[in-house]
């Protein structure tokens, strides 16, 4: 996602400076080539030195301003050089400049200098946040940029409140989203309902039917969407994983709460992806007391649980998009793929192996088939989650109607 590919990094005053060294490692070791520019605010908190270190390039300061690179003004020169950037953490300052298209140092004259897609993460204390002018120029910027967070929780100051820098890898994530798509939001006007993670079914307050899938597949599809311009609803169940930024989230833990949750935003939904590995049976009898190891019984009684996907699919009107996954084992994965198309009445199927290194369940990669009703069939090799979702999400965009939305 980042082998060669040109980040440029603006980084103005404020404390949260020091998770921005997170970044540029993070992009450094993936292969990217990063360079950072720093306003005079950002160098009292963090040196010029430790982000060159980082990005093994050198970094830039107001100090370089008048210099030329290759014959043309350093703000050209990187302006064109990028191919995407991110300014984090983003002042009220830099904020109002950007909002005003005002140019007064390095960083600011690269953003009216570039067509690359921006990325804005801003982050301060929350007084400063709810100031009215501040808001009003984030209205205007949110138009404009890309943007992530700030998120809420406890801050520098020691105060609660929104104001706090995302964290550094959902960043990263998003820039890898920028780099993919060009920074286009062809899924702006869409509302996108994403299930994930895999559901439990308890036998005793202590014991449940449940299966290993770790959510990565669900969160992934969900913030790929997100960084398209969807407005997304993820319902997920048990995982670690961390909640993303900007997505209205639901959590459940049974097929049963599952089925609740995403039959009730089914209706107007332009896209429905059923990523989450829901267990198909349940124990007929829950124990609300925790049973003795004596008290087990040595065979289960068992009973289905709903299929959630073939009640969505039956209950889909033409112009919704159904997406199901299937993961099997064995060769013959793409057969039984294909049915499942069928059957449950989908637009499209990821078939995946998950008998097969690092594509199975909780690994960061996977490799799939996308299978069509009409007939596609795009094999997409061993890749990040993040860019499976971003595969699937283009053939999702292709199919739908431009003209209908839901
Ligand atoms: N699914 C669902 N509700 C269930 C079981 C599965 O919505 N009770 C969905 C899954 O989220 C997935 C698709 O159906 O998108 C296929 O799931 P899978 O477990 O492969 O298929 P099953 O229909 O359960 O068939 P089988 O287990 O017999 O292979």
């Amino acid at each position: 996602m980042f082998a060669g590919r040109r980040v440029l990094i603006g980084v103005t005053g404020g404390i949260a400076t020091y998770k921005v060294c997170e970044v540029v490692s993070t992009l450094a070791k993936a292969g990217a080539e990063v360079r950072v520019v720093l306003t005079d605010g950002a160098q009292q908190f963090v040196s010029a030195l430790t982000f060159a270190t980082l990005a093994r390039e050198r970094a830039y300061t107001d100090a370089d301003f008048w210099s030329a690179e290759h014959g043309a003004p350093l703000h050209i020169t990187l302006g064109q050089w990028a191919e995407v950037i991110l300014i984090a953490p983003l002042t009220a300052n830099t904020a109002a400049k950007l909002a005003l298209g005002l140019a007064d140092n390095l960083l600011t004259n690269i953003v009216l200098a570039t067509a690359a897609p921006i990325l804005l993460a801003p982050a301060m204390n929350t007084q400063m946040w709810e100031q009215p002018t501040v808001q009003s120029h984030w209205q205007v910027l949110q138009n404009r940029f890309h943007h992530l967070g700030p998120q809420t929780g406890r801050l520098a100051c020691d105060s609660v409140g929104t104001g706090r820098l995302v964290e550094p890898l959902e960043i990263v994530d998003y820039l890898g989203s920028l780099l993919l798509t060009g920074g286009k939001k062809d899924l702006l006007g869409r509302t996108v309902l994403i299930s994930a993670g895999g559901t439990r079914e308890f036998l005793d307050p202590v014991r449940f039917i449940g299966n290993p899938s770790s959510g990565r597949m669900g969160f992934a599809l969900a913030a790929a969407a997100a960084h398209r311009g969807a407005s997304v609803y993820l319902v997920y169940a048990p995982t670690e994983l961390a909640i993303p930024q900007g997505i209205q989230c639901e959590s459940v833990i049974s097929a049963d709460e599952m089925a609740e949750a995403l039959f009730s935003q089914f209706a107007t939904a332009d896209i429905t992806i059923m990523s989450a590995a829901v267990a198909d049976v349940r124990p007929q009898t829950f124990h609300t007391e925790k049973l003795a190891k004596a008290e087990l019984p040595k065979i289960l009684p068992l009973e289905s649980v709903p299929d959630i996907l073939s009640t969505l699919g039956e209950r889909k009107r033409p112009e919704q998009i159904l997406v199901g996954f299937a993961a099997q084992t064995g060769e013959d994965f793409l057969d039984l793929a294909r049915k499942k198309l069928f059957v449950k009445h989908l637009d499209w199927i990821v078939a995946n192996r998950i008998d097969k290194p690092q594509q199975g369940f909780g690994s960061d990669t996977n490799r799939a088939i996308l299978l069509s009703k009409s007939g596609q069939c795009i094999e997409v090799p061993l890749v990040r989650k993040l860019v499976l979702a971003h595969n699937l999400l283009d053939c999702l965009v292709a199919t739908c109607d431009p003209y209908t939305l839901v």
